[in-house]
């Protein structure tokens, strides 16, 4: 028995490369964390888009929070070990009724990251039954190493280049991840994983935190992240701030050095230099 898992769920992530579903939150507290992005998205006029989709746990002292929770890091420690850094957050929100997808890819493909100990907590604001566009995903898939992906820059697609895996994914292999408000997912960088559209009448809010253990290095670019537990004994990320109030300007400027910078690793080889909506 590990922290939160049991010997039995981590064998599983390791055999299919994901674990579900994990109780992150209750349903009260994830009621809670959807209130503060709402009432942040109606003060800004709208969802969190383009740049501050991304690293927003650098700009909201609730995102930070949660990028911290001890539950959701007992479930990391339990797969990467006891020292812990943060490398990105980002959003995945499906409107009510909205054709958002998110194709099918592989998370280690633009990321630069030297090693695969790479793992997404995806923490659900909102219940996301499968017909609000959950996650699917190819079990075992992360066992197949990096598969070649195209870009393809669709317009509703989430992701940063649009990017999907050059060959047929075969869809019957395709496990669906319906979450309850509150819990999460746990899955592997190289685990290949999409989404459909959202058909339902409420919004589907995902919060994907990305964790990573220190001795990971960025090989495109300088790159930071944030501790959140244990020690850092390598030093291969700048450490980032915490947010001390939301959208200060100590917080705006740490988040926009480095959102600039991982923008520069994931969208290198292309013209774009920020990420899109
Ligand atoms: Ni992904």
């Amino acid at each position: 028995m590990g922290k939160l898992l049991t010997d039995e769920d981590v064998a599983q992530y390791r055999r299919a490369g994901y674990h579900f579903p994990v109780r992150a939150l209750s349903a009260d507290e994830a009621h809670a964390y959807r209130d503060r992005l709402e009432a942040q998205e109606r003060k800004l006029g709208g969802p969190l888009s383009g740049n501050m989709r991304h690293k927003v746990h650098l700009l909201f002292t609730w995102a930070n929070e949660l990028a911290r929770h001890p539950r959701i890091l007992d479930a990391v420690e339990d797969i990467i070990g006891p020292d812990i850094l943060c490398w990105s957050t980002t959003f995945f929100t499906k409107e009510a009724h909205s054709p958002a997808f998110v194709s099918w890819h592989q998370d280690a493909t633009y990321w630069g990251l030297s090693t695969n100990d790479v793992i997404t907590a995806w923490v659900a604001f909102a219940d996301a039954p499968v017909e609000s566009g959950a996650m699917k995903f190819w079990p075992g898939s992360h066992l197949k190493k990096q598969l070649e992906h195209r870009d393809t820059f669709a317009a509703d697609n989430l992701l940063t280049r649009g990017q999907e895996i050059a060959v047929d994914v075969p869809e019957a292999e395709g496990i669906d991840v319906p979450l309850k408000a509150g819990e999460m997912s746990l899955h592997h960088v190289l685990l290949a994983h999409g989404s459909g559209p959202n058909t339902t009448g409420d919004r589907r809010i995902g919060y994907a935190v990305r964790y990573i253990p220190p001795h990971v290095r960025q090989l495109k670019t300088q790159d930071s992240a944030m501790l959140v537990r244990g020690r850092d004994r390598y030093g291969h990320f700048e450490l980032e701030p915490g947010p001390r109030a939301d959208l200060d300007d100590a917080a705006i400027l740490a988040h926009r050095t480095a959102v600039e910078r991982s923008a520069k690793a994931l969208y290198s080889g292309t013209d774009r230099t920020e990420f899109r909506a």
